[in-house]
């Protein structure tokens, strides 16, 4: 729909006046510098030469005639492009042109020639959806594309900063509505260090209790009061972690940011704020959908 995206009342006037002012004003200096009765004329030797602040001198050259012929004919295509496209204010143009017109056009082709497969991503269930190799070769790319870069290509997470996406361990949740709430909104994970709270020494007594949780942590361990003091609240009295905090389960062997004792100590002693960005405005639905079903291949095929 041309028009559309076109200036509102307001601006249009304005627009306008300023457009077509500066075009006159430009095509005036150029008039003004090549004929008007004072300006230096080609064949004027030495008669109208000004002088600048005392002893500035131009010199009887008049700037050269192609510059003329460029910003003639500059105006000319402004003129003739403001007649034709959108440019001045809310007149949409000869050509009715728009960008936004142009947005919609390329929108209804893309609806006419892919409505349909759109149509059966939102409707189809996840398993369907997985079953379709085409569907999931088409999922791949736009994880190649958007995800691969942190996750790894196999998502099986790198640098001890991108969690494995092919596990069964999810630290936001692994049901398909989690899953999509963490590609469409990012996720932020907050926790803060403990180092001042808890000295070198408490720290890495907390690691070392954190690193027997799994095991069957003895109750007498000299860290456990900590633990439930300050970390019980988000990772869980057992260590179980808290999807809703996205605080990860401490009692397996998964860890985001290493399983070694140094490497747990490091979380502790300065916290750790992973952060996943949102995919909500880059991705559309159909893409979005396809994502989840990708990444719960496992789960739910
Ligand atoms: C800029 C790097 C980056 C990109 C790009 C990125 N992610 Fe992430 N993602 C992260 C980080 C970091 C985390 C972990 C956040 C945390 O510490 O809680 C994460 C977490 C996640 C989680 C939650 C994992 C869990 O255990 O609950 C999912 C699901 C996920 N990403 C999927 C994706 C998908 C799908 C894409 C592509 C559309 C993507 N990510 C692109 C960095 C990224
Ligand atoms: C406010 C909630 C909160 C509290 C309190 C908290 N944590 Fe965490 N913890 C988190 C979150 C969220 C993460 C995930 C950080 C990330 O993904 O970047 C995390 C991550 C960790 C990790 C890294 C796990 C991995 O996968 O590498 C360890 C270890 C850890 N916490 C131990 C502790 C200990 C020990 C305490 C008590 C001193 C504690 N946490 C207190 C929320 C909390």
């Amino acid at each position: 729909m041309p028009g559309a995206d076109l200036p509102g009342a307001f601006w249009t006037g304005w627009i306008a006046v300023l457009t077509v002012g500066s075009l006159i004003g430009l095509g005036w200096l150029v008039h003004s510098v090549y004929f008007a009765a004072d300006a230096p004329q080609q064949d004027a030797e030495g008669e109208a030469e000004p002088v600048w602040d005392g002893n500035l001198r131009e010199g009887a050259q008049p700037p050269p005639l192609w510059w003329f012929w460029l910003l003639f004919g500059s105006l000319v295509v402004s003129v003739l492009y403001l007649m034709l496209y959108p440019g001045l204010g809310s007149y949409a143009g000869a050509l009715q042109w728009s960008q936004g017109g142009r947005l919609q056009e390329s929108m209804a082709e893309f609806e006419a020639e892919f409505g349909g497969v759109r149509r059966l991503v939102a409707e189809a269930s996840l398993a369907t959806l997985q079953a379709d190799l085409e569907l999931m070769a088409s999922a791949q790319r736009i994880y190649d594309r958007n995800c691969a870069a942190c996750h790894g290509y196999d998502a099986r997470g790198q640098a001890q900063r991108f969690p494995n996406l092919t596990d069964a361990e999810w630290q936001w949740g692994g049901s398909p509505a989690a899953i999509e709430q963490s590609i469409r909104q990012g996720r932020q994970a907050a926790m803060v260090g403990w180092l001042p709270v808890l000295g070198e020494a408490g720290v890495r007594q907390l690691a070392h209790y954190t690193q027997q949780l799994g095991r069957g942590a003895a109750a007498a361990h000299p860290a456990k009061a900590q633990y439930d003091q300050f970390c019980a609240a988000c990772h869980g009295a057992e260590g179980d972690g808290n999807p809703i905090l996205g605080a990860p389960s401490l009692k397996d062997d998964v860890a985001l940011y290493g399983n070694s004792l140094d490497a747990i100590e490091a979380s502790i002693a300065s916290g750790r704020n992973g952060l996943m960005p949102p995919f909500g405005e880059r991705l559309d639905d159909t893409q979005i959908r396809l994502l989840v079903a990708l990444l719960t291949q496992e789960t739910t095929g």
